[in-house]
């Protein structure tokens, strides 16, 4: 089976650091671009994270900078879970510079090359949006959105958003609107991908070069959650790749899902998972996760890398 040709958006970002070597280490996934957004930390920071990143996994796949805020409203970013610098303060060697041009250009380049692309939206959504909605012709390329974004529940930045969707939720709007297939990892299934100090040390145990070693000082470096009784810490993004290398570790629904964009609620993401809206379906929901295959997934694969 070809490998599926994808794009990575990210803000690197401890979670996307990992989320970013699992899908470099994946021969399943062709990266034929990364696109950077602010978001966990400023562009100033997720750019040459995002750099240095890729730069250690020894993959020559160009590294865009895109917007370095939302459509609308103002820039926040989140160091209380990853630092001032975005990746918990581990150095990592400086990556090769990033290629010229903007994000959404870039994406769109991609599309025109290749017929089928999946694109890959592990941050806030602004590139992805802009790309798609400064030429809507070309989301007739897009094979599949997966994003990790939202909740069905309570919010991680404010009671009812999800961080990604509430730093730009007129993004969000735009993919969920385009008429491709979405599918949105939410935070109830990355609550489920847990990473505990037992998880950690089998991870540890692996043994692997530089990437994984620096995986493991990025997870050691976030703090465990309130939120799950100081057990650990969700791992977010790596779910969003995840589901295109072993979608049978995951069950799925179909739902209808929207985005506040106005008021308290502000970023809060709407899933109708039980058809009380009588909306039709417009996105796949990741429901469930089989945790420990995904923590051996991740583990078999950050052992391949450099
Ligand atoms: O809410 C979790 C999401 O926001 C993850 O993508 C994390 O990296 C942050 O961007
Ligand atoms: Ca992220």
């Amino acid at each position: 089976m070809s490998a599926r040709i994808c794009v990575i958006d990210t803000d690197p970002g401890t979670d996307d650091a990992l989320a970013l070597w699992l899908a470099l280490a994946s021969p399943e996934l062709d990266v034929r671009l990364v696109t950077v957004a602010g978001g966990n930390a400023g562009l100033d920071r997720t750019l040459p994270n995002a750099r240095a990143i890729v730069g250690l996994s020894g993959r020559a796949v160009p590294v865009v900078a895109g917007a370095d805020r939302p459509l609308l409203g103002a820039f926040t970013a989140e160091p209380r879970v990853h630092g001032a610098d975005g990746i918990g303060g581990v150095a990592l060697p400086e990556g090769a510079p990033a290629a010229p041009g903007i994000a959404a250009d870039s994406i769109r380049a991609v599309l025109r090359a290749e017929e089928r692309v999946t694109l890959i939206g592990i941050g806030p959504a602004t590139n992805l949006a802009l790309a798609l909605a400064s030429e809507p012709a070309l989301a007739a390329r897009v094979e599949e959105i997966v994003l990790m974004t939202g909740a069905w529940a309570e919010g991680n930045i404010t009671p009812s958003a999800e961080f990604n969707a509430w730093s730009d939720p007129e993004s969000l709007a735009v993919l969920l609107g385009c008429g491709r297939p979405v599918t949105l990892a939410t935070l109830e299934l990355t609550a489920q991908a847990l990473v505990t100090p037992a998880r950690l040390a089998t991870l540890e145990a692996a043994g692997g070069g530089a990437c994984l070693a620096a995986a493991l000082a990025i997870l050691q470096s976030v703090p465990a959650s309130r939120r799950f009784g100081f057990r650990g810490f969700p791992l977010h993004d790596p779910c969003a790749v995840a589901w295109l290398l072993a979608p049978q570790i995951f069950a799925t629904r179909r739902v209808h899902a929207a985005v506040e964009t106005h008021g308290t609620a502000r970023g809060r993401t709407v899933i109708d998972r039980w058809e009380r809206s009588g909306q039709p379906s417009n996105a796949l929901l990741l429901d469930a996760l089989d945790a420990d295959a995904f923590f051996s997934l991740l583990g078999d694969r950050l052992v391949e890398l450099p």
